[in-house]
């Protein structure tokens, strides 16, 4: 041993858990935490989603018991999911901003009972369509851009007169950034919401059991022409540079374990932005899975996982682990 070179010793530098804790550029905290929650419009539905492993929808009337002890814990945002079984579907995502339903009710019972919650709004129009896709639709099943992006913007204004904090459009319609910035400055909500854009969304396989949850699969073609190859870096970087140009004030990526190269490109191209990343409902069943078959500790997976996405410089995870996270940090 006399013969190792000072310069090939490093594990004297991390012999400790305590020295260890220190390797991070930047620690796991509970705020960097954010829980989806699905809301349905049967007000006392408590309905586990069985691809989603202990996941439930929730009734509005079921939500304040439910979120009281996390927010003990200290659970600082949520994102919301309008899961509408009872509403009649149209072309254009009609009951996307009904104001009976589950979102708006559900943003105005979280800010009543929980005002320093902060609450985000997946806009989106699949739910809501009778064609389960994104945007609304020419004659040939293409998506027709300008009405699309109206109409999102619409519904992005709507939840922000209803008090979300935050408005976070998956849709990846082209110029939803600068339409639905455009209508928040001119609704005089410019300096109260912020605009969260899903700026480089791929077209995943991951997103399955979310599809089951939301009851959002469309009905016929897919996704391909609207979300991202997964091949799609430099697609990937230039949606990120437009989204920053046209408003955004969070960029995120998803899914978030397979695409850490577009973490770290999105961490240099919007260095001036915080960072989400969204560990889908593939991804969390996948670490479910693999804890079931005996692969990995599922707490030791979890970890890792968020610690790689921090590590590639997420500064914000959407999780279906938040409630676990919070125990674990505690
Ligand atoms: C709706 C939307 C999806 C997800 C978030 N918003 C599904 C999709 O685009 O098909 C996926 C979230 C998850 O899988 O956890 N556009
Ligand atoms: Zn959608």
């Amino acid at each position: 041993m006399a013969s190792l070179d000072i310069s090939s010793v490093l594990q004297g530098g991390y012999q400790h858990p305590v020295s260890r804790s220190w390797q991070g550029r930047r620690q796991l905290t509970k705020s960097m935490f954010m829980y989806p929650l699905f809301i349905t419009d049967d007000p006392d539905a408590s309905v586990l989603i069985p691809s989603l492993p202990g996941q439930r929808r929730w009734g509005v009337n079921k939500l304040v018991a439910f979120l009281e002890p996390l927010v003990k814990k200290g659970l600082s945002s949520v994102i919301l999911f309008g899961v509408p079984l009872s509403c009649t579907k149209d072309g254009r995502g009609g009951p996307a901003d009904d104001v009976d339903g589950p979102v708006i009710q559900a943003i105005k019972i979280i800010i009543a009972r929980f005002p320093n919650l902060y609450i985000a709004c997946d806009v989106c129009l699949c739910e809501y369509t009778d064609h389960g896709h994104c945007g609304i639709l020419n004659q040939d099943g293409t998506i027709n851009t300008e009405p699309s992006v109206e109409r999102i913007a619409e519904v992005a204004v709507n939840y922000a007169k209803a008090g979300a904090h935050c408005i976070a459009p998956s849709d990846m319609m082209d110029g939803r950034i600068k339409a639905i910035k455009r209508g928040l400055i001119d609704a005089g909500y410019g300096n109260k919401v912020t605009l969260m854009s899903y700026s480089a969304k791929f077209a995943s396989s991951l997103y399955g059991p979310f599809r089951d949850a939301a009851g959002s699969a469309p009905s016929f073609g897919d996704r391909k022409c609207y979300q991202l190859p997964p091949t799609a870096k430099g697609l990937a970087r230039r949606a990120i540079l437009r989204d920053v140009a046209e408003g955004a004030d969070i960029i995120m990526v998803k899914p978030a374990l397979p695409y850490l190269d577009i973490i770290a490109d999105a961490a240099e191209l919007a260095s001036d932005h915080p960072l989400a990343c969204y560990q889908v409902s593939g991804e969390f069943a996948m670490i479910h899975a693999g804890a079931a078959a005996g692969v990995y500790e599922l707490r030791n997976m979890a970890f890792e996982s968020v610690e790689s996405m921090v590590r590639a410089g997420a500064t914000l995870i959407l999780t279906y682990f938040t409630p676990e996270f919070l125990d674990w940090l505690s």
